[in-house]
C-alpha cells in the first residue's frame, strides 16, 4: 500500500527547515556513511550527519508533526519511529534500485527497530529539479512519485525503489522509517479501509449500532495483530 500524506508540513515549517539545512555546511556527508553492502554501490547523495545539532533540531519539528497527524496514525499504526534523516541530490546524483535494510539500530539509543514501512518527505518544489523522481515497485508496476514540498509518501520497506538521476537543480527531502504495531502490509491494509470507513460513517447519520459494531470490530482486530 502506498499512501500520500498531504502537507505533512506547513509552507513556512518548510522554510524553516530548509533554511536549517541549506546552511547547514559540514554536517553534509557522502551517504554511503550509513548504506549497506546492497545499497553503497549504488547510492550517490549527501545526507545530514544524524547525530549533528541541526539533525536534532529537523527531527524534532517532524517528528512532532507526524504524531499529531492522523492520517499518519491511522495508516502507518507506528510502534517506533526512525529519528528522520535528511539528504540532499546535486545534478549527477541519485541512488539506484535497492530494499532498505530488514533492521536499522537507533542512533540515539542503540534499540534496534524492524523497518515495516519507509517514508519519504519532500522538501523541494518538483519544478526546483529535473529527476529525482523516487520510483516504487509493487504488484500493480512501478509508481513515479515527485510531491510537493512538505508532502510525504508512506510505503512497504519491502518494495524494491530508487531515486532516478537528477538532471538539473537540487532534490533536498527528509526519510525515515516505522516499526508499525502492525508489521503485515496487508492487515495494515484492512485496517486502514475500515478506520476510514468508519471516520465517513462518523459525519454521516449512519446507524449508530451498525458504526459501533464497525468500531468494535476495528479494535478487535488491532488487538488481534497489533506487537509492541
Ligand atoms: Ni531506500
Amino acid at each position: 500500500m502506498l499512501i500520500h500524506l498531504p502537507q505533512v508540513l506547513a509552507p513556512e515549517q518548510v522554510t524553516q527547515l530548509r533554511a536549517a539545512l541549506d546552511q547547514a555546511g559540514q554536517a553534509w556527508v557522502d551517504g554511503r556513511v550509513t548504506a549497506g553492502y546492497q545499497g553503497a554501490p549504488v547510492k550517490l547523495n549527501q545526507q545530514i550527519d544524524e547525530r549533528s545539532a541541526v539533525a536534532l533540531e529537523c527531527q524534532r519539528v517532524i517528528t512532532t508533526a507526524l504524531e499529531r497527524n492522523a492520517l499518519f496514525i491511522s495508516a502507518a499504526l507506528p510502534n517506533v519511529l526512525y529519528p528522520p534523516m535528511f539528504n540532499r541530490y546535486g545534478e549527477g546524483m541519485g541512488f539506484g534500485s535497492h530494499v532498505d535494510g530488514g533492521v536499522r539500530l537507533h542512533p540515539h539509543n542503540g534499540s534496534k527497530l524492524r523497518t515495516d514501512l519507509s517514508a519519504t518527505l519532500f522538501l523541494s518544489e518538483p519544478q526546483a529539479y529535473e529527476g529525482g523522481e523516487l520510483r516504487i515497485e509493487d504488484t500493480y508496476g512501478t509508481h513515479s512519485v515527485k510531491l510537493p514540498a512538505g508532502d510525504m509518501v508512506l510505503y512497504p520497506s519491502t518494495s524494491l525503489h530508487e531515486v532516478t538521476t537528477v538532471t538539473r537543480g537540487v532534490r533536498v527531502a527528509c526519510f525515515t522509517w516505522v516499526q508499525s504495531m502492525v508489521r503485515d502490509d496487508g492487515e495494515r491494509a484492512l485496517l486502514f479501509d475500515l478506520d476510514n470507513a468508519i471516520q465517513r460513517l462518523n459525519t454521516t447519520e449512519a446507524d449508530d449500532v451498525a458504526r459501533r459494531t464497525l468500531v468494535g470490530t476495528y479494535h478487535n482486530l488491532l488487538r488481534k495483530w497489533a506487537d509492541m
